[in-house]
């Protein structure tokens, strides 16, 4: 079943960072490996900055780290199994040179710090993710041979003031963190469990960091949270709950730091992920038409097509809101993109519930969905109210069903692009051919096109003459 999810957690990824030039080498390695999603690995650019600071430089082979990290994912339980399966391979290592350290840090650090470090013993620190700025202190503890751990999770921290290490491997696209945690409890849902309560991040920090990304060559930012749209600053320490009119009104919105990130440069991209179908605001959409350089893409999970469900599920709208809202993306932004986050199998959900999903499917035609199985989450208000009685050969057929529906409309949405002619980032060389390369239009989908005299960073127009399925290609006009 699992080859047929379209899975958004990445695959463990190992970071290699270029040392600082300029700080001294403390003569250690260390190895960081990242699971789940795009969160978590703004985060690992965190601790790559906390640990270059210390005088650590990278590996990409956790046989020769002295110092190993693994930063987990907990959303659903084979993201879990995975990483487990890693740490038995880095214990191997451990087996062989005692001096080594290994650590888990993130999502999954809260829930198993006790089985992994006094049960199984399979690491000597556990860090959770509002923790890390005490690492360096942590690993001092583990060195002493005692066991490390801090798994507190914070009202305030939101690392504003770290300028994170950049990790991606095109020099192109940035990832920004711009608030963490979530209040939101949808019932299935772990995160407000594994990454604490919500907490948004002072703007002027964000705007920064931006620049200096835009500074550095980057030419795409993309604004990170689990529910940006619900992003307030009303200045440190304050609660969204408890703000009186006129702090309210001098608050900084979502909108207005989408704008404010917007003005920096009309060549530098802006993306934001995720939004929340009962949190998305005519106001963002409105900025959104305002400004071309934010791209018109809008990620906006939907979970269920059926309103019953949904209420199970704790998503605070319907099915009549979602589709109202993707009215308005439509009448606001008409040539957006819109892609969504699909959960089958949910607690109690009938054939006919189902059928409601493949329904609202079909009346809105993502353009590309993330689709999974219902995965139950220990803690979770669903977990403690509802039995988990969809059975698994279920689950796996109505997964299939809406699989093999989205492939047919992205496959719709890509001969769409045909004729077409769209500015493109370009990003690297194409998967396929040296003499082509390889970026994305506004709507996110990947373009090919020749290479000529392009290089990464540069912008070109594109005219769509043939697709495959999932991407486009052209000629550079
Ligand atoms: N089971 C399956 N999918 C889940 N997601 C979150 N929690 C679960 C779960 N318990 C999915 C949701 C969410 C995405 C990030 O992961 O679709 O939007
Ligand atoms: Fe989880 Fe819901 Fe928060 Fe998303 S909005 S992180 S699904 S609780």
């Amino acid at each position: 079943m699992e080859n047929k999810i379209i899975d958004e957690s990445k695959q463990g990824e190992a970071l290699e960072i270029k040392s600082s030039e300029t700080l001294p080498s403390n003569g250690k390695k260390l190895f960081l490996e990242s699971y789940g999603c795009q969160m978590n690995f703004a985060d690992s650019e965190i601790v790559a900055s906390i640990l270059i600071d210390k005088g650590y430089t990278t590996t990409t082979d956790y046989k020769e780290a002295d110092l190993i990290f693994v930063n987990t994912c907990a959303i659903r339980e084979n993201a879990e199994s995975r990483v487990r399966q890693r740490l038995y391979d880095y214990k191997k290592v451990k087996r062989k040179n005692k001096d080594v350290l290994i650590g888990v840090l993130g999502c999954m650090a809260e829930r198993l710090k006790h089985q992994f470090l006094e049960q199984e013993k399979l690491v000597d620190m556990v860090v959770g993710p509002d923790a890390y700025r005490d690492l360096p202190n942590l690993i001092a503890v583990a060195e002493d041979g005692q066991q490390a751990i801090n798994v507190i999770l914070s009202k305030e921290e939101t690392y504003a003031d770290i300028s994170p290490v950049r990790l991606d491997h095109n020099g192109v696209s940035a990832f920004v963190s711009i608030m963490r945690g979530c209040d939101n409890m949808c019932s299935f849902c772990v995160v407000p469990f594994t990454r604490g309560r919500e907490r948004s991040r002072e703007p002027e920090t964000i705007v920064r960091e931006c620049r200096e990304a835009f500074d550095k060559g980057y030419r795409e930012v993309t604004l990170l949270g689990q529910n940006v749209n619900s992003y307030l600053w009303s200045g440190g320490g304050l609660k969204k709950e408890n703000l009186t009119d006129e702090q309210r009104a001098i608050s900084t919105t979502f909108a207005q730091l989408l704008e404010m990130v917007a003005l920096i440069n009309p060549d530098l991209r802006v993306r934001y992920s995720t939004s929340h179908p009962k949190d998305m605001g005519d106001d963002v959409l409105y900025t959104m038409a305002k400004y071309d350089n934010i791209c018109k893409c809008i990620h906006l999970p939907v979970q269920s097509g059926n309103s019953d469900v949904l209420e199970k599920m704790n998503r605070g709208y319907t099915r009549e809101w979602y589709l109202d809202r993707i009215a308005a993306i439509r009448r606001i932004l008409p040539d957006a993109s819109i892609s969504t986050d699909i959960i089958t199998g949910f607690c109690g959900e009938t054939e006919a519930q189902h059928q409601d999903t493949l329904s609202l499917m079909e009346e809105v035609k993502y353009e590309f969905a993330y689709m999974f199985s219902y995965s139950e989450r220990p803690k979770t208000l669903a977990e403690r109210k509802y039995e988990d009685d969809v059975p698994s050969e279920i689950k796996s057929r109505r997964l299939t069903e809406i699989v093999d529906l989205q492939r047919k409309h992205s496959e719709i949405r890509t001969k769409e692009g045909l004729g077409k002619v769209f500015r493109v980032l370009v990003e690297n060389v194409s998967k396929k051919s040296i003499e082509m390369m390889s970026g994305r239009n506004s709507q996110n989908t990947i373009v090919v096109f020749p290479k000529g005299n392009l290089k990464k960073g540069d912008y070109v127009n594109v005219l769509v003459t043939s697709c495959t399925s999932g991407t486009l290609i052209g000629e550079c006009v």
